[in-house]
């Protein structure tokens, strides 16, 4: 493990003014982006749209990018791989290697997420094909009072440890992401407090797996209300507890966080990363890993069609640039209004 290049690379992942797109959607996440716009999902219509955000100028506030296995190995139109797309706009390449949740026995209503079968060989792949880092994502189901359990708790973060592990022996930067859903009609408090368990939890296996927190970048949720629930936290709310949170559980040594969108609308996801850097100076860079909050603008003005391409680039150039705003707590609602 080289400590100081996975140093370097988390640190350009979070570099000021920048932050995460993630375009790694499964073929069965993206098939449902696009029945959204009415598109056929086929490999070329996802391919033509993936060079679409690549080749936009809204690149410039993107440090990274996360692919699906699908993407990092394609061409675009004029046989240029995607890898090489990302890296020339100044991007770092990466993916996603978990590979979906299943039901977590004993524990309805839970999943854990799984991957780690192989996963040694398949890094080794993956950083030949060009990925620098990685994502996996651990879902934790909540509700009011019954759920996440311990076991859930415990085996997501035991596998986020392995992960990791794993990544940083083969020269890649993990992205850990634990992700306590937003689904739900539980309020800001309970996802607080979940959160921190989860967290603690997350942190405790890095440590115990010697994972290098020198060399990772944690993708959490922020503190938010559950979508159902008729009590919704303010802007400042959802900043102050977030950042409390991390406070609490994020040791200093981890160089970045880069938040999900989760199902936050887009302009929540940039008002809340906003009032989080406008808390005064943190240990750590706060920025974005979004995939909805960056993508249903420019998905929605492409629409599948040849001619929509300036327009989703501008979509997406609009969304990158104000949460790129927000990664300096230099955004405000006027901006939003400017056009696209
Ligand atoms: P969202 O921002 O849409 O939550 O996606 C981010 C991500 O990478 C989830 O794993």
């Amino acid at each position: 493990m080289n400590l100081s290049a996975l140093n370097t690379t988390a640190l350009a992942m979070v570099a000021p003014g920048k932050g995460i797109l993630a375009a790694d959607e499964s073929t069965g996440t993206i098939k449902k982006r696009f029945d959204a716009i009415k598109v056929e999902s086929t490999e070329q219509n996802r391919r033509d749209y993936r060079e679409m955000l690549f080749r936009s100028e809204g690149m410039s506030f993107i440090s990274g990018v996360i692919l699906y296995d699908e993407t990092i190995r394609q061409h675009a139109a004029d046989g240029t791989p995607l890898v090489k797309l990302i890296e020339a706009a100044g991007a770092i390449p990466g993916i996603k290697v978990d590979e979906g949740t299943q039901p977590l026995s004993g524990c309805p209503g839970e999943r854990v997420t799984v991957g780690l079968d192989r996963l040694a060989d398949r890094l080794a792949t993956y950083y030949a094909l060009g990925a620098r880092f990685a994502k996996w994502r651990a879902v934790i189901d909540i509700d009011k009072d019954n759920i996440p359990s311990m076991t859930a708790i415990h085996v997501n973060a035991h596998a986020l440890g392995r992960y990791a592990a794993l990544c940083q022996a083969a020269n890649i930067v993990p992205i850990v992401e634990p992700e306590v859903l937003m689904d739900g009609d539980h309020d800001i408090g309970r996802c607080f407090d979940v959160t921190r368990r989860v967290l603690n939890e997350v942190f405790r296996e890095l440590r115990i797996q010697r994972v290098a927190l020198e060399g990772m970048i944690l993708k959490p949720n922020m503190a938010v209300a559950g979508k159902q629930s008729p009590d919704q936290a303010g802007v400042q709310e959802v900043a102050e507890r977030t950042v409390q949170l991390l406070k609490e559980c994020v040791p200093a040594a981890v160089p970045g966080i880069a938040f999900l969108s989760g199902g936050q609308s887009d302009e929540s996801a940039t008002a809340h990363l906003d009032a989080m850097n406008r808390l005064g100076p943190l240990p750590w860079k706060l920025t974005f890993s979004y995939g909805r909050a960056l993508q249903a603008a420019p998905q929605q003005a492409w629409a599948g069609r040849t001619a929509n391409i300036p327009a989703g680039q501008r979509a997406f150039t609009h969304r990158a640039r104000m949460n790129a705003l927000a990664s300096r707590g230099q955004w405000t609602a006027a901006l939003e209004k400017e056009a696209a």
